[in-house]
C-alpha cells in the first residue's frame, strides 16, 4: 500500500506536459484509451451533469481534420501565409492519439455554468494524469482552433465549446522541467478582514 501511495505521489510530483509537436507514437491502444477516458470522467461534477465529453480522432481521420483546419483558417484569416497553413497541417498530423475535450455545460441549471466549466478542467487534468500513469505523456493545447466557430461545429453541439486538443503519445526527447511557482507565491493562510 505504501509503495502504491509513494508511486502515486511521485507521479503527481513529477508529471509534466509535453508539447504535442514533440510527440512520437504510438498512442494508447483502444483498451488503454478507454481506461484513460473512464478515469478522465471520474472527477468532481456538481449535480452529476457530466458537463464534458471526449471526442477521439482516429489516425485515419487526420487528413479530414487537416482539411477542416484549412477551411477554418481560410475563414478566420484569409491572409494566412503558406507557413501558417503548413503549421496547421502539421498540427492535424501530430503523432499519438488525439482527444478533443468538449465542455458541454447545461444552461439555465441551478449549477452555475462556471462550476460546470471547472469540472471540464478537472476532466482534462485527470485525462493527462491517467495517460501518464499508463506510461504515456500528453499535451493539452488550444490556440485559435479551439475558438474557431467552424472547428467548434465539427466537434460540438449547441452551447458546447472546445476545451482543448489533447495529444497522447511518447516524448521524442527527455522532458525538461518547467518552472513551478514557489508555494509562498500561491498560498497564504487566510486573514479574516477586520470588522
Ligand atoms: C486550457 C489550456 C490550454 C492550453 N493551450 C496551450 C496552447 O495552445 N499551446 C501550448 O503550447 N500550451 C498550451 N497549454 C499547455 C500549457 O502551456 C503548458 O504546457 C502546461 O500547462 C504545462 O504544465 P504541466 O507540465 O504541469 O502540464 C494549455 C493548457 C491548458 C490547461
Amino acid at each position: 500500500m505504501l509503495n502504491d501511495r509513494s508511486s502515486i505521489l511521485s507521479l503527481l510530483e513529477t508529471r509534466r506536459s509535453v508539447k504535442p509537436r514533440e510527440l512520437v507514437g504510438p498512442g494508447p491502444t483502444a483498451d488503454e484509451l478507454k481506461r484513460i477516458l473512464i478515469i478522465a470522467a471520474r472527477i468532481p461534477d456538481h449535480g452529476k451533469l457530466m458537463p464534458w465529453r471526449f471526442v477521439s480522432v482516429a489516425d485515419d481521420q487526420r487528413d479530414a481534420f487537416a482539411a477542416l483546419l484549412q477551411t477554418a483558417l481560410k475563414e478566420e484569416n484569409p491572409e494566412a501565409t503558406d507557413a501558417h497553413r503548413q503549421k496547421e497541417n502539421e498540427f492535424a498530423h501530430y503523432a499519438g492519439q488525439l482527444v478533443v475535450l468538449v465542455s458541454a455545460p447545461a444552461e439555465n441549471h441551478k449549477i452555475p455554468v462556471w462550476e460546470q466549466q471547472l469540472s471540464s478542467g478537472a476532466a482534462g487534468m485527470n485525462l493527462l494524469m491517467a495517460a501518464h500513469a499508463l506510461g504515456y505523456v500528453a499535451g493539452w493545447v488550444t490556440g485559435w482552433r479551439a475558438y474557431s466557430e467552424h472547428v467548434r461545429q465539427a466537434f460540438c453541439g449547441p452551447g458546447e465549446r472546445i476545451a482543448g486538443f489533447i495529444f497522447i503519445g511518447h516524448p521524442m526527447r527527455e522532458l525538461e522541467e518547467r518552472e513551478r511557482p514557489e508555494l509562498s507565491a500561491v498560498w497564504k493562510p487566510w486573514e479574516p478582514p477586520s470588522v
